[in-house]
């Protein structure tokens, strides 16, 4: 085949980059990213376009959740169809920004529950302090989905996974839209066990924690509050 027609494989399948990196680099993915990465989005587009990535990043995090086998009827006979038990899981929003995540992922899995980690960044040290932490029920049931939309410097994301594991649920991923490799190599050093998820992968952070060429402040993006 001519190579310039052979089909681009890394556009086809998400790419497992290590044992827990996943980069999601569906052309859908990367095409929203970038209009969100412009910085003449409106607070509306770049609200709608993290909407539609959500689900689109859902969709591939989702994909090894458990499933059961139950029997319905069609209008034709009985069988024995597959479902998950979408009250297993649980999103976690890392406040604020992780809040923009969830609504997309609710929509592909309205059974999910909900929790929230308030962190915010010591702007001088970057480290993350915790101000609130609310979680279902039942915990060591739950698969976890982490999500926020920036892994920066990790911090954030280590210290709500710290504070998850205490509850010991049964997995926990990450979800993120951007990093860098600062923070998968924070995150991977202090949760090895932990997948990461992610739809780009940047250059680097700069000297204020934010990563280049990133998106700016994810949080002001989606809340229009800059
Ligand atoms: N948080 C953000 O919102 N943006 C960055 O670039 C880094 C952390």
């Amino acid at each position: 085949m001519n190579p310039s027609l052979a089909p681009d494989v890394s556009a086809t399948a998400p790419q497992k980059t290590s044992a827990s990196l996943t980069l999601i680099d569906h052309p859908l993915v990367q095409h929203k990213l970038s209009l969100m990465r412009r910085k003449d989005a409106s607070t509306s587009t770049f609200r709608t376009l993290l909407n539609e990535l959500s689900m689109l990043m859902a969709y591939e995090v989702t994909r090894d959740m458990p499933m059961q086998t139950i029997e319905i009827e069609t209008p034709l006979e009985t069988m024995q169809a597959k479902v998950i038990d979408g009250k297993k899981l649980v999103f976690v929003s890392i406040l604020r920004a992780g809040n923009g995540i969830l609504e997309g992922m609710l929509s592909v899995v309205p059974g999910a529950r909900v929790g929230h980690v308030g962190l915010y960044r010591d702007p001088s040290t970057l480290e993350a302090v915790e101000y609130y932490f609310k979680m279902p029920q039942g915990m060591q049931e739950r698969d976890i989905i982490v999500v926020d939309p920036m892994l920066a410097t990790g911090n954030s994301a280590i210290a709500a996974i710290d504070r998850l594991k205490k509850l010991n649920p049964k997995s926990i991923k990450f979800v993120c839209l951007l990093t860098c490799p600062e923070g998968i190599a924070a995150l991977q050093a202090a949760h090895p066990d932990v997948p990461i998820f992610t739809a780009a992968i940047d250059r680097q952070l700069n000297d204020h924690g934010y990563i280049l060429p990133g998106l700016g402040d994810a949080g002001d993006r989606i809340f229009g509050t800059q």
